[in-house]
């Protein structure tokens, strides 16, 4: 899918112009964005989600903030009003700091957020060209939610090493979680990788153990959406659960993320695991499957401890949590 990007900036009508992912993979439609305000309300509603195209997304939300009114006010505004849309993935708040960093220094908030959407592709690029070293010809690898092309501005992280892999020559396959609640494995991940010929199945999520337990995994690879200094990672709810099953089974577990991902200021406590309504597990399709009056919980992230870890591919090198 490195020709689909899911985020597009449309220069003529000064718009920004993202997939909706909410739709997929039945239908291929399109959000557009003419405000800040519809920015936040695309992030809000996951019609654009994963943590670069959240933060890339974010900054085009800024530019066209400036372009309606560049008063200080209005800028301050339309930064705190993004900065509420979701609280996990750092992205968000790298992306936009950076345009309020440059906003104070005079620099135009369209040119920024291009720079920053440009650079997001090349971070990937680099991610898939190291992790593709860690996979072998015939490596069955398994993946959960969508770290791909659809989560960021081209390739994806997780699934820009697997992009690599069968660029260099490497005959490897995916088995993806479904990913409940939203379902961003089977929705997302199977459609970006089947439209670009790379074979995949699709799983529930309780299968991923029998699998491994039956030999069926090679390597497990994972996006991320915060990783702390320590090497705690942040990601889509279900990680921590297939870190343990792996490492149960003996099964390399490896993170990818570009240095944006990356949150050197906060540790474990200190971060907001986003919890998202209760619909989303009370209903499949639009049918009740939770009798009336049953609580829900519903954490959209987890945290996985760095000893559970393998290895973490950044755009410049393979860090080793474990290894002293
Ligand atoms: O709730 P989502 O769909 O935004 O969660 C996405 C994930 O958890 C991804 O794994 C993560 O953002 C990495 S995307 C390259």
């Amino acid at each position: 899918m490195d020709d689909i990007r899911p985020i597009i900036w449309n220069e003529d009508d000064k718009e920004l112009i993202l997939i909706d992912q909410r739709k997929l993979p039945n239908k291929l439609e399109y959000f557009t964005c003419k405000t800040y305000k519809d920015v936040v309300v695309a992030i809000k509603d996951m019609v654009v989600r994963g943590a670069p195209a959240i933060g890339v997304s974010a900054a085009y939300g800024m530019a066209l903030a400036e372009l309606e009114n560049s008063d200080d006010e209005f800028i301050c505004r339309a930064y705190k009003e993004l900065k509420l849309t979701r609280p996990t993935a750092v992205n968000l708040f790298w992306a936009l700091d950076k345009c309020m960093d440059s906003f104070k220094k005079g620099v135009n908030l369209l040119d920024e957020a291009k720079k920053i959407h440009e650079e997001d592709i090349q971070l990937c690029k680099k991610i898939g060209e190291l992790g593709q070293t860690l996979f072998d010809d015939g490596d069955v690898i398994l993946t959960h939610c969508n770290a791909g092309a659809l989560a960021t501005s081209a390739y994806g992280t997780a699934l820009s090493a697997i992009r690599f892999a069968k660029y260099a020559g490497k005959n490897v396959s995916v088995i993806s979680d479904e990913t409940r609640p939203r379902l961003q494995g089977a929705k997302l991940t199977c459609f970006e990788l089947h439209y670009e010929g790379i074979p995949t199945t699709a799983i529930s999520d309780n299968t991923a153990g029998f699998l491994m337990k039956q030999g069926k995994i090679d390597k497990i690879i994972v996006g991320a959406d915060r990783i702390l200094s320590d090497y705690h990672v942040f990601n889509k709810i279900g990680t921590y659960s297939l870190a343990i099953l792996a490492k149960y089974h003996n099964i390399p577990f490896y993170v990818a993320a570009p240095y944006s991902t990356f949150d050197f200021e906060n540790t474990v406590e200190d971060i907001e695991i986003e919890q998202r309504s209760a619909e989303e597990v009370m209903y499949v399709d639009g049918v009740r499957i939770v009798a009336e009056g049953v609580p829900v919980i519903n954490y959209a992230f987890d945290c996985t401890p760095p000893e559970l870890i393998t290895a973490i591919i950044t755009e410049d090198k393979i860090i080793y949590p474990n290894k002293k």
